[in-house]
């Protein structure tokens, strides 16, 4: 009985972490026209500053390499 509440907290503790380092933990971009193939972080600011379409909260951590953070949902076909 001890063994086997060992080993499900085992099977959780595997579990998180491969979900941490998935990089599930950022938001993804949507998968449509305003975010399909972008590269350049430029772009991504034309709609994500502050004052444009969809800016960034206060709290958005200050980094600019977008890319390295949010990747792209994957299209459901
Ligand atoms: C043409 C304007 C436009 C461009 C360019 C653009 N976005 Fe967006 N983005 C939006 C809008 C509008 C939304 C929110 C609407 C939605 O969810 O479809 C959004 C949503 C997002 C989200 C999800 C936010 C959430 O609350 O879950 C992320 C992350 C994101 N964008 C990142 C990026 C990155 C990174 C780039 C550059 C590679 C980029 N965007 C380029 C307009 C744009
Ligand atoms: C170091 C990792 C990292 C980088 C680099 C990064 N982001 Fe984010 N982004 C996050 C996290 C974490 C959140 C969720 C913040 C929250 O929920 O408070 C987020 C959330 C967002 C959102 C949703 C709105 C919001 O502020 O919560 C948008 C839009 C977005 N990021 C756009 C961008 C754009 C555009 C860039 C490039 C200029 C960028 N991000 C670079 C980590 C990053």
């Amino acid at each position: 009985m001890k063994n086997t509440a060992i080993f499900i907290l085992f099977v959780l503790a595997v579990t998180g972490f491969l979900y941490s380092i998935s990089g599930k933990k950022y938001p993804q971009m949507p998968a449509n026209a305003d975010h399909m193939g972008i590269t350049d972080t430029a772009i991504c600011l034309g709609c994500h500053d502050a004052g444009k379409v969809y800016p960034r909260k206060e709290t958005h951590p200050p980094k600019f390499e977008c890319l390295k953070c949010h990747k792209q949902k994957r299209k459901k076909t």
